[in-house]
């Protein structure tokens, strides 16, 4: 896979003129677009359906944790609109994974989209500290490395996870083809500020790390130039593949 096929763009912004203002100016040099819960509750399915009209991927970021019932049917509705990537919590238990991954295999049976599923682990904004609030004792990484195993078991394709986790995540999962989609990331010559990303890596130490996938948003989208901002994280992904070490 190319570099910029391994970039997805999180366009974390209110209204759907201004998301799709960012695809039309940054579809050529990533592959993919995250909606969050922000975008999607202003502006719905539809927004989803308008980038794929734009000959683009949509990863739809809402982690989806409720009753099997309810995140089956979550998911068959993402499989429809014919997202490429979804996410669901590895914490909803091994049925709600595999009654997620069974509504979207039943999709592609259709004829469909067949999305992957991507699970997350432990929140990147928890530590142990809110962990042990919510009854959670074991350190996080144990967390992670628990809900990883689990998520993998019960069919899922990937999980979603910081970047100082994807080389245990990789021991802990040897499938080279589990997906690690890996947000936290700030160019090398970054001169922003790192926003709220408590743990971040660059573009090059996270594909070096093993990452099958980089998200992105204020970097670019917050960019005077969003599309120079976009090549050159590309650039940086493409070059570096062996060299960038995480922070
Ligand atoms: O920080 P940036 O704008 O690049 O964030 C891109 C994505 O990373 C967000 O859409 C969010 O899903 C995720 N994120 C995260 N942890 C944070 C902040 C953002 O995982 N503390």
């Amino acid at each position: 896979m190319v570099a910029k096929d391994k970039l997805i763009i999180a366009l974390d912004v209110e209204t759907p003129a201004k998301a799709l203002d960012l695809v039309k100016q940054l579809h050529h040099v990533a592959g993919m677009f995250k909606v969050g819960s922000q975008l999607f509750t202003s502006a719905g399915p539809q927004i989803v359906r308008d980038i794929i009209a734009l000959d683009s991927k949509v990863f739809l970021d809402l982690k989806f944790h409720d009753i099997p019932h309810q995140v089956a049917g979550a998911a068959r509705s993402a499989a429809e609109l014919g997202v490429s990537l979804f996410t669901i919590h590895a914490s909803g238990g091994s049925e709600m994974m595999r009654r997620a991954v069974d509504s979207v295999a039943a999709v592609g049976e259709k004829g469909g989209t067949r999305s992957a599923v991507l699970a997350i682990s432990v929140l990147t904004s928890m530590d142990a500290t809110t962990l042990t609030q919510i009854g959670v004792t074991a350190p996080p990484s144990e967390s992670v490395n628990r809900l990883v195993k689990l998520a993998e078991a019960s069919g899922v394709d990937g999980v979603v996870a910081s970047p100082q986790e994807i080389e245990s995540i990789r021991q802990a999962v040897p499938n080279p083809k589990f997906l690690v989609v890996t947000p936290g990331i700030r160019p090398a010559n970054n001169e922003t500020t790192r926003e709220d990303q408590k743990r971040v890596a660059t573009p090059a130490a996270a594909i070096a790390a093993g990452a099958s996938y980089l998200v992105v948003g204020r970097p670019i989208t917050g960019a005077p130039d969003p599309v120079a901002a976009a090549h050159a994280i590309v650039a940086e992904m493409e070059t570096s593949q062996t060299n960038g070490t995480v922070q």
